[in-house]
């Protein structure tokens, strides 16, 4: 399919712009400072923190951020385990799954569970993080994908 071009200008901590890329729902996603300072913290409780599987993004995304711009991440919204699309909950507060909560994905169709950076948790159902598409910035507002 053909790449498609987000404008992020009006895009505030905490939303998301969701957009649609070869078939897949593609979300854009502003993280405050607290998401992501908490990345790091939980990269024991990860099955794969660093994203070593080169099938989960391209090869310029790198580090527990997993985007090339610290605060904006950019992700296909299905689960890797059998495609449900996750809730984001984008703010660091106690949830009934998990009290320790410090923002994410949760998949309500097998409760697999990812970060803020899209990091699959241990012991969930899904087997890998979720995908980062292929993406670059035109200008310092514009995101294409593909
Ligand atoms: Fe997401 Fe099964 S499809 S946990």
């Amino acid at each position: 399919g053909a790449p498609v071009t987000a404008d992020i200008s009006a895009l505030a901590e905490g939303q998301r712009l969701v957009l649609e890329w070869r078939g897949q729902p593609i979300w854009i996603v502003k993280r405050s400072k607290a998401i992501l300072q908490a990345l790091p913290t939980l990269d024991n409780l990860l099955r794969d923190p660093k994203s070593t599987n080169l099938d989960q993004q391209p090869a310029y995304i790198k580090g527990e951020l997993r985007s090339i711009k610290p605060e904006i991440s950019v992700l296909v919204g299905l689960c890797t385990h059998l495609g449900c699309s996750p809730e984001m909950k984008a703010e660091i507060k106690p949830e009934p799954f998990d009290p320790a909560w410090k923002g994410g994905y949760f998949c309500p169709c097998h409760k697999s569970k990812f970060d803020m950076a899209g990091r699959v948790f241990q012991g969930v159902p899904a087997p890998t993080n979720l995908v980062v598409p292929p993406h670059y910035y035109e200008n310092d507002t514009t995101i294409v994908v593909g």
